[in-house]
């Protein structure tokens, strides 16, 4: 009888598990990718003990019909409690270890802001095809990118920002055709931008300054509808500015400050719809395309430190609004216009040319 009895309570409690709990395997999962992390402030993993990891362990959740492990949301600069309480934001070193590729049905995980995280992107992580949001930034991983990330099918996001990443970009990242958002920046990733990246077609935004990426700016970017914010500021990208760039439909930022890209400003830039411009730092040459009017709306115009020569543009006096202008450090030379686009800025967005003159510089 009393065999009996342990044999239903050992059922019952199988049952309860299975319905309510993480499985076993999840949960050693999730104790293997603890252990390979040391949080001495804070005490985020006090949380992560007992049978079920699905219920009250920090920062973990389960997909309520599989009962597995779905979201792993770890962030060092957070307002939660635990944060508030401590006064201080979050410091973790140690790994993220490859167990994490035991949770097959995780979604998204967030490992960010930790600050002193080191070791590499585990490679397995390209087996979680369920993954739509990886988000690693603010660490001290290093390593590559997993060569073949393009499997990752679902992934939307994809930040490992700030980091000490090296290596190229992947080919097969071309190959994700769900990804939204892409952020490499702050690392130190060399080689060129692949030549498909216009592949990536439901890609909002592509931010990937702070590195060492080289070569040519594909053309191909410009058949990414969506894009919205480019961002490849500070590399050592060369050649021109391709003129299919200003006919893209949303793009709003353009950021492709300190470079080495050559040429002269594509007329199509100027008259799109882009309203955050930076060119600045770069080898730009030739004038600026007089092709201003009530439809120019620029937050951001910044040319400063580059070879552009002849007069500033008229047309720039009919802009609708222009918050922000620099033209130093060119070769410009003329009057310059007047009008309520002008009004406001002060000289040292027209220093060190060859020869501007009128307000606010000195008389002509
Ligand atoms: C992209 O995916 C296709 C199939 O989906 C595959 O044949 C191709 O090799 C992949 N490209 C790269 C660079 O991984
Ligand atoms: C930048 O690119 C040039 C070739 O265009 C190369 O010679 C140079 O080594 C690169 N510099 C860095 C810091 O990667
Ligand atoms: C444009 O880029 C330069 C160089 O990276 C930077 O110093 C400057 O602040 C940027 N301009 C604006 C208006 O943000």
């Amino acid at each position: 009888m009393q065999r009996f009895c342990s044999i239903i309570l050992a059922l019952l409690l199988a049952v309860f598990s299975a319905v309510n709990g993480c499985s076993p395997s999840d949960r050693a999962a999730l104790l293997a990718f603890k252990a390979a992390l040391h949080e001495p402030h804070l005490g985020i993993f006090d949380s992560w003990k007992g049978a079920d990891c699905c219920h009250n362990w920090y920062g973990v959740s389960c997909d309520a019909e599989s009962h597995q492990v779905a979201d792993i949301n770890l962030r060092g600069e957070s307002e939660d409690p635990i944060f508030e309480r401590a006064h201080r934001t979050g410091f973790m070193t140690g790994f993220i270890s490859p167990e994490i590729c035991r949770l097959t049905r995780l979604s998204s995980i967030t490992v960010a802001d930790w600050k002193g995280i080191t070791g590499e992107i585990p490679k397995c992580i390209t087996t979680l095809s369920f993954l739509r949001i990886l988000d690693f930034i603010g660490n001290k991983i290093s390593g590559e990118i997993p060569a073949d990330i393009g499997k990752l099918q679902r992934l939307t996001v994809l930040n490992i920002a700030d980091n000490q990443i090296s290596g190229r970009i992947p080919a097969s990242l071309t190959n994700l055709s769900s990804l939204m958002h892409l952020d490499l920046r702050n690392n130190k990733i060399s080689g060129p931008i692949p030549r498909k990246f216009g592949r990536l077609r439901m890609l909002s935004r592509a931010l990937l300054s702070g590195n060492q990426i080289s070569g040519p700016i594909p053309g191909s970017i410009s058949r990414i509808y969506r894009l919205a914010d480019l961002d490849l500021s500070m590399n050592n990208l060369s050649g021109v500015i391709p003129r299919s760039l200003g006919k893209m439909a949303v793009l709003a930022t353009l950021n492709l400050d300190c470079n080495k890209i050559s040429g002269t400003i594509p007329t199509t830039l100027l008259s799109s719809s882009i309203g955050n411009l930076n060119l600045s730092r770069n080898v730009l040459e030739g004038k600026i395309p007089d092709v201003f009017g009530p439809g120019s709306y620029f937050m951001v115009i910044d040319l400063a430190y580059n070879k552009l020569s002849g007069p500033i543009p008229r047309t720039l006096a009919a802009a609708s609004y222009i918050g922000h202008l620099d033209l130093s450090y060119n070769h410009l030379c003329g009057r310059i216009p007047t009008g309520a686009p002008f009004d406001h800025l002060d000289a040292s967005s027209f220093t060190h040319n060859d020869c501007l003159c009128g307000k606010p510089l000195g008389v002509c």
